[in-house]
């Protein structure tokens, strides 16, 4: 079989509000993320992934889409954002945008008719509600002026979609087709888990992510991705969705990734995994032993991005932490995710003055929680203030970054052996190198206590989680770790790849 693109990509997610500007009115948009293509390519990764660009009125960053078949003015226009595709595949990185079917911005055209009466049946209205919350907080109800309630299972700007219309399913298969008409190279599927919920919808005990929920992962909605990859087949070079699938686990997590559904599921243990060789080794074996084809990863715009998270438990550790995660996951069988600014090290900004908030988190908890905007604070390009390169000119960042930010952005990184872009750099070459050679299945080695080892044909990972160092496994040559080595041995909180001829 010929290995498909996208089963050992590495693709870099582009929160394009704050990636780069270009427009210079303090938010990133489409041109911005053009400019940077050689930085991207640079770094090695295979593709890129676009968060919501369409118009939206912005109650959630975007995921409020008010039409599926645009772009926002703060992004830039429909051409830029062919150009962009085109200048990618220039490049040679495949393009992936993201898809929002769970719900719609309360601005479109559908939900303001709905809400003259037209076409109700599009979103779910009822007369009473049930115990339902928003995941951001607060009753996933909202009354409309003659009474009824709509479902939002996130903002009240964002109304759920009712997947048991035909409608529904026929309007979302015309708006791949836009896009897919336009070159992409496939869809991040937001919420892919959503979409249908149980019949009468009946109060919960307990609305996590979890088997059999009501709210979440119904059976039915494997019909949808059924049609969706039926269609994606249709067309030339491999195109293909990743779906945003929140499970409990890796068995529900499997049930998306099939010959005839998704080609991917983001797999969100390992990120929910803490820093230990028994968790880690259980979140491998699960996976491979469930899902045909992996994911991994570390951060993302929703979650505390991953060098806090391990300094959140061992304070100081967690960019050692983060590096050698990082070399670990790009060891693994399978397709790695990253998000902007982890090459670069960034670690959440735990500071952001209350005004400058603007997630729905921080707003519908009433402000108990800080919500996801510290791991979303504009990319430093250059040392200096006031944007670090972000904006042109003295434009301030739509989210103020901190002065630490100088001594992490690229300008400063960039030709030191020892920054984390730069080790970004090399473990993505070499795994670029690798990843022809190796097989796609892994192998326990015994491993030292704190420690994990395993290997890939000719290749060694090793990871030491533990309090002190390490012997390296047998090897010939070390190619690469993300740290400093004590000559053979692996010091904590440490990774190394190694070659071994057999
Ligand atoms: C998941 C997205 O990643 C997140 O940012 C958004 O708030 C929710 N889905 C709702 O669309």
């Amino acid at each position: 079989m010929d290995i498909p693109w996208w089963r050992d990509a590495v693709v870099y997610e582009i929160y394009v509000r704050s990636f780069a500007d270009a427009s210079g009115d303090g938010v990133g948009d489409l041109t911005g993320v053009r400019r940077r293509l050689p930085y991207l390519r640079e770094l090695g990764v295979d593709a890129i992934w676009l968060t919501p660009f369409y118009p939206s009125p912005m109650a959630d960053g975007g995921y409020d889409v008010a039409d599926y078949r645009g772009v926002d003015p703060l992004f830039g226009t429909l051409d830029d954002f062919e150009s962009l595709v085109t200048d990618a595949h220039e490049h040679g990185l495949r393009v992936l945008v993201d898809i929002v079917p769970n719900h719609s911005s309360a601005e479109h055209p559908w939900f303001r008719a709905a809400l003259r009466g037209e076409g109700r049946d599009r979103y779910i209205f009822r007369d009473t509600t049930n115990n339902w919350q928003s995941t951001f907080g607060g009753s996933a109800w909202t009354q409309v002026p003659d009474g009824q309630y709509y479902l939002h299972l996130f903002a009240p700007g964002q109304p759920d979609f009712n997947w048991r219309n035909p409608e529904v399913h026929a309007e979302f298969l015309d708006i791949l087709r836009f896009w897919l008409d336009r070159g992409v190279d496939g869809f991040r599927i937001d919420v892919a888990m959503g979409l249908y919920k149980a019949e009468g919808l009946p109060d919960v005990s307990d609305q996590s992510f979890m088997s059999d929920s009501p709210v979440w992962g119904r059976p039915e909605v494997h019909g949808v991705y059924r049609d969706w990859r039926r269609l994606l087949d249709t067309y030339p070079g491999e195109r293909m969705a990743v779906g945003e699938v929140w499970t409990d686990s890796s068995e529900d997590l499997a049930r998306y990734v099939r010959p005839d559904e998704l080609q991917q599921s983001f797999n969100f243990a390992w990120l929910q995994a803490p820093w230990s060789p028994t968790a880690f080794k259980q979140v491998i074996d699960d996976t491979l032993a469930t899902v045909p084809f992996a994911t991994w990863v570390l951060s993302n715009h929703d979650v505390v991005r991953h060098r806090t998270r391990y300094d959140a438990d061992d304070p100081g550790t967690g960019l050692a932490r983060a590096r050698a995660a990082l070399l670990t996951m790009l060891a693994l069988p399978g397709s790695a995710y990253l998000y902007q600014g982890e090459e670069l090290g960034l670690p959440e900004v735990t500071d952001l003055p209350d005004e400058a908030r603007q997630d729905p988190v921080f707003f519908q908890s009433g402000g108990a929680l800080p919500g996801r905007d510290g791991c979303r604070v504009p990319i430093p390009w250059t040392v200096d203030a006031p944007s670090h390169g972000f904006s042109p000119g003295g434009v301030e960042p739509w989210l103020p970054q901190p002065a630490t930010f100088a001594e992490l952005s690229v300008e400063k990184q960039e030709g030191d052996a020892e920054s984390t872009l730069e080790f970004y750099r090399r473990a993505l070459a070499c795994r670029r190198d690798l990843v022809k050679r190796i097989p796609y299945t892994l192998e326990w080695l015994e491993s030292p206590e704190g420690a994990l080892f395993f290997s890939r044909g000719s290749l060694t990972c090793a990871v030491n989680c533990g309090l002190g160092p390490v012997r390296l496994p047998e090897h010939d040559e070390v190619l690469l770790s993300s740290g400093p080595l004590r000559r053979d041995l692996l010091p904590p909180d440490t990774a190394v790849w190694l070659r071994r001829d057999s």
